[in-house]
């Protein structure tokens, strides 16, 4: 028997779930925000935003339309770009003692992030390890409904507006790890694709690798029809593994990506670029959102989490930070060499929407064909030639695999199984490229 072209195995899940956000999406949808925020009965709400960006123009947008719609709004600016345990702790006190009925987020996937958990722990008050991801917290259910949450995306990448994911830093842990409930997904996305035109280029290309990683790990994940039965529908994970429907955004966002990616880093004034981006990063945030991502992602966590001194152009440089777009991309040609025999077909399709040439390829070609055209757009547009260039060497592999390992909702996510041992390899394959 199959269903949409996926063959169902007899015990198997027989069925997949179709989870987003409201999203509205166009020019000068942050005006609106205050408007949504009243309609949804709030009167005091809290921004959520950081240093830089409480100083430009979204923020002022957004805090000015909640205000004129008759509601406070209270700026939070010091969410922690790539935030960690004690950033969310802090953002958390911040919501508790403001008393809030309502939050707006406006910034990169750490701000939506923060403000996923702050919310969170104002209104179920908990230990940060109680809804935190097993192994590293104790994975409690989040207990009941949160609060509205108007989400407003400032970069073209992280998806965060359409996901209920919440990523940071343990720093006892040494290691990144998460919160993830259906519950904790924003209740309505506002997408202004005219805020990608200030970005800097190297934010653009982190950005728009993980849109391009997310949509890549999304296709490529086991099937949905590879897990086992739940016993009730609430226990349906929400990396549930691709599906018809993620299967959607996933190439529509590969088409887009392949055609803007590089224009887009490459020219701040390339307006059907960054705009065609930031699409195809919704595209990709909502395919992942009901997919779940893998190895790439996996192995990211320890690549941002291990860091030791390097540095991104573009980003803050006081301290050392792995941006989490290229902490993914730097494994990404290593895995898809290695995933490319358990569905050939598909990392070829990919390949081709991403603009490859693929006459004449057949499926030995998958690994190769796939890798390479990821390596190419890596290499125009600058980003660092693999794990080793990022301040890896091969002493560092066991380390790596150890903390990539332990991402565990992730490494199940993967079309095949993975081992310490394979994780290892992973690693040694991704040190350099060129
Ligand atoms: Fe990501």
């Amino acid at each position: 028997m199959s269903c949409c072209h996926y063959a169902l195995v007899p015990g198997n899940e027989a069925a997949f779930s179709v989870d987003l956000s409201a999203i509205q999406f166009g020019h000068g949808v942050l005006a609106d925000a205050g408007e949504h925020l009243r309609a949804m009965s709030c009167r005091r709400v809290a921004v959520f935003t950081d240093r830089t960006l409480a100083r430009l123009e979204p923020v002022d947008v957004v805090t000015r339309a909640v205000q004129a719609a008759g509601l406070d709004a209270v700026v939070y600016d010091r969410v922690r770009v790539e935030p960690t345990d004690v950033s969310f702790r802090a953002a958390a006190d911040f919501a508790r003692e403001g008393r809030f009925d309502g939050y707006v987020s406006v910034g990169g996937g750490s701000v939506i992030d923060t403000c996923k958990a702050a919310l969170l722990y104002a209104t179920y008050p908990a230990d940060l390890r109680a809804y935190v991801n097993a192994p590293a917290g104790e994975a409690r259910p989040v207990p009941g409904p949160l609060p509205p949450h108007v989400a407003c995306p400032t970069t073209c990448g992280t998806g965060s507006e359409c996901t209920g994911i919440a990523v940071f830093d343990d720093l006892t842990l040494k290691a990144k790890t998460g919160i993830a409930s259906r519950r904790l997904r924003p209740t309505l996305a506002l997408i202004d694709p005219t805020c990608t035109r200030t970005l800097p280029s190297m934010v653009v290309a982190a950005s728009g690798f993980d849109v391009l990683c997310h949509a890549l790990e999304s296709f490529t994940a086991r099937p949905y029809t590879a897990r086992p039965r739940p016993d009730r529908p609430s226990a349906r994970p929400m990396s549930q593994g691709r599906n018809p429907w993620s299967d959607v955004g996933s190439l529509e966002a590969l088409r887009l990506a392949g055609k803007y990616f590089v224009r887009a880093v490459h020219d701040a004034a390339d307006s059907e670029a960054r705009e065609s981006l930031s699409w195809a990063a919704t595209l990709a945030g909502i395919a992942f959102g009901n997919a779940g991502v893998h190895l790439p992602h996996a192995m990211s966590y320890a690549v941002a989490g291990l860091v030791r001194d390097w540095r991104c152009p573009g980003y803050p440089p006081d301290e050392p930070m792995v941006p989490h777009g290229i902490s993914v991309v730097v494994n990404a040609p290593s895995v898809f060499r290695a995933t490319a025999a358990t569905s050939p077909g598909r990392h070829l399709q990919a390949a081709e929407a991403l603009g490859a040439d693929t006459r004449g390829a057949s499926e030995g070609d998958a690994a190769s064909v796939l890798s390479a055209a990821l390596i190419d757009r890596m290499r125009s547009t600058g980003v660092p030639n693999g794990v080793g260039a990022v301040g890896y060497a091969e002493a560092d592999v066991d380390a790596l695999a150890r903390g990539s390992i332990l991402q565990k909702r992730l490494v199940d996510n993967a079309p095949m199984p993975v081992d310490e041992g394979a994780m290892r390899a992973l690693f040694r394959g991704a040190m350099a490229y060129w």
